[in-house]
């Protein structure tokens, strides 16, 4: 084998693992309507993603750290100037992203995607409590293909979402994202990737798989076929930002959380501690075994303009 950057580590030669792909024994709604609900010991405001930290904020304010990742997905939407952009979310989990942007954009029109109805009916419960009943839009669909007409949207990302989505590459997701933007909308995508370093052992391709299992998903994308796939749909302004120091304080949370959970949720919980549940509780801890520095994973921000 010729070493190469990608399979020389710690300057021995490591044997190259491709991705494996995962066939997830729970389905996505099934994990979603019996864990859901757990997703408020992370997140109050139901934020079922990391946050972002800058510079002089407070590394211990995970909610503020969650929303400040609403407000990078915003700002690199770029929507100065559209006085009533419509915008869409694909991948909606409960909505917290939806109520973050109405507080921020008043007029804009806002749908977002599931295809878990008990998300669903909870993240509408929740706009309705939040005051937004009336601009922000939840629907049961599959991304990857809806019914929504042709360039209906100024603005769409997937925050925390794409890794659901089929393939190294998310092409279905993507190409139904090109076809729902308007010439000139902007497409925002923030999620874990896996880059060209390879697994440095089968123990760590295996504490990957285990953590797809959990989290029910096919496949991570891999950055460079993901780029290919948007350049080909005919995006253009393609930009890649590893956001990997920006998520690292909210991941350092995970420890904190999990014990908090399993004490007081696990410990004297009504609720059965489903399969779902319990997988809820693993994914995080196996997460930094896999992520930079010690494995191929990390976490992106990716903005393309529709041409
Ligand atoms: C980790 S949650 C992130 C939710 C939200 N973006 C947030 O940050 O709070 C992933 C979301 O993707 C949604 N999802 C996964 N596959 C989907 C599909 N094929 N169609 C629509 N939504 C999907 C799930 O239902 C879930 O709401």
């Amino acid at each position: 084998m010729i070493a190469t950057d990608a399979n020389v580590i710690n300057g021995a030669v490591v044997k190259p693992l491709s991705s494996p792909q995962v066939a997830p024994q729970i389905g996505l709604e099934q994990y979603y309507s019996e864990a859901g609900p757990d997703y408020a010991a992370w997140s109050r405001e139901f934020n079922m993603h990391f946050g972002f930290y800058r510079a002089g904020a407070n590394p211990l304010d995970r909610e503020s750290m969650l929303e400040q990742m609403n407000a990078e997905v915003l700002e690199h939407l770029q929507l100065a100037g559209i006085v009533e952009p419509r915008l869409l979310d694909l991948g909606c989990g409960l909505g917290a992203t939806l109520r973050s942007f109405s507080r921020r954009l008043p007029h804009a029109s806002l749908v977002g995607l599931t295809r878990v109805p008990w998300q669903v009916e909870h993240a509408r419960a929740l706009n309705e409590v939040a005051g937004f009943g009336e601009q922000v839009r939840v629907l049961e669909a599959d991304y990857e293909n809806t019914v929504l007409p042709h360039n209906g949207f100024d603005g769409a990302y997937a925050l925390e979402s794409s890794c659901h989505a089929h393939g190294p590459d998310k092409g279905a997701l993507m190409t139904e994202a090109h076809r729902l933007l308007r010439p000139g909308g902007r497409l925002v995508v923030a999620d874990g990737f896996l880059t060209s370093a390879r697994f440095t052992s089968t123990l760590q391709q295996r504490v990957y798989r285990k953590l797809c299992e959990c989290w029910v998903i096919e496949e991570l994308a891999q950055l460079q076929p993901f780029r290919e796939r948007l350049e080909k749909l005919g995006f253009s302004d393609i930009t890649v930002e590893n956001l990997q120091m920006r998520v690292a304080p909210s991941v350092a949370h995970i420890p904190w959380v999990t014990l908090k959970f399993l004490l007081t949720d696990v410990a004297f919980g009504k609720r059965e501690m489903t399969r779902a549940r319990w997988n809820n509780v693993l994914a995080p801890v196996l997460l930094p075994l896999v992520s930079a520095p010690l494995g191929p994973m990390t976490y992106c921000m990716i903005t393309a303009t529709k041409r």
